[in-house]
């Protein structure tokens, strides 16, 4: 694939096709060890405002794969947490970095910080889009069906970072995208539209509050928590309105008799999804959470210029 040398990735909508296509490509070939780089001498800072475990973890690990380092700098141990500009930490740790992750809320921190970084930027979560986790999520897809065009992927749930983010790379890929969310929770009209262009008519954009619609024949079942972080004071009322939004076996009825379940995870058994559905024969979450390890390698690798 052609290298991604230098550039950022703070959504899915910054990559053309051939590029998705290429990152995916590689992902799979450092997974089977067909492919194998290094980058000894570079560093990458995982600046994080919010808890994560797979990210960080799977970023971490795939740095040291690839024989650089990681500098842990979540904002409660540097000045980020007390208040520094974002034009300054992004200009300073230019200086002493080679590429960053960033985890935070405002997704125009990133942004702003790409503005006045020149190493490579990833977004690694904001309020707003979630580009690496779809990266794992559409290889797991790859794995289990080959070709992504022409499969139906359906969202349930909140019309969060996760469900922008999935939209734009299903639907860049060629996949019918189908959201459904209780009806003020539906996905950014904005993102809506980025991935009906994005589809350029390959595959259908729809949103819809009819969750058992959605589902229908679909073969790819998708589901994140219905309070994301940040919203924690409001995820007991959210309960009773996104209920009929849960993936039970009931819904899963309703999809493709192949039919895959993904979730990016944390997963709140009995709320998004239940426990016999997360653990049953059709859950792919544990492959699709090892697969952000391998997605972000050829990501890490494909910015630094080393793939
Ligand atoms: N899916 C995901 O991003 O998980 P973490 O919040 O644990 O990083
Ligand atoms: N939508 C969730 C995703 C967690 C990986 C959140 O932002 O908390």
């Amino acid at each position: 694939m052609q290298s991604l040398r230098g550039r950022d990735l703070l959504s899915l909508a910054d990559l053309s096709l051939d590029e998705l296509s290429g990152l995916l490509a590689l992902a799979t070939q450092m997974k089977s060890g067909e492919i194998r780089v290094r980058c000894p001498e570079k560093i990458l800072g995982l600046l994080f405002r919010k808890a994560s475990t797979r990210t960080r973890v799977s970023f971490s690990v795939a740095m040291y794969q690839l024989g650089g380092q990681v500098l842990d700098l979540h904002s409660g141990v540097t000045q980020v947490g007390r208040g520094e500009p974002t034009c300054d930490t992004a200009r300073v740790l230019d200086r002493y970095l080679d590429i960053v992750a960033i985890r935070t809320f405002a997704h125009s921190e990133v942004e702003e910080f790409a503005d006045f970084a020149k190493m490579p930027v990833i977004n690694a979560l904001t309020d707003d889009e979630h580009p690496c986790q779809i990266l794992a999520d559409l290889m797991t897809v790859q794995e289990c069906f080959g070709d992504l065009a022409g499969l139906t992927l359906t969202y349930l749930g909140d019309g969060n970072n996760v469900a922008h983010s999935l939209m734009l790379g299903a639907a860049m890929a060629g996949m019918n995208v189908r959201v459904a969310t209780p009806e003020d929770y539906a996905p950014q009209p904005m993102m809506v539209e980025r991935a009906q262009e994005l589809a350029a008519g390959r595959g259908e954009v729809v949103v819809t509050t009819d969750a058992k619609a959605a589902v229908e024949g679909a073969q790819v079942l998708y589901t994140d928590v219905w309070a994301s972080m940040g919203q924690e004071d409001l995820a007991s009322q959210r309960i009773p309105i996104f209920q009929p939004y849960q993936i039970n076996d009931g819904l899963l009825g309703l999809a493709d008799k192949q039919a895959i379940v993904l979730h990016c995870l944390p997963a709140h058994r009995g709320e998004e999804i239940t426990a016999e559905v997360i653990e049953g024969s059709q859950s792919q979450v544990w492959n699709q959470a090892e697969n952000r390890m391998h997605a972000q390698k050829a990501l890490l690798a494909s910015l630094l210029g080393v793939a």
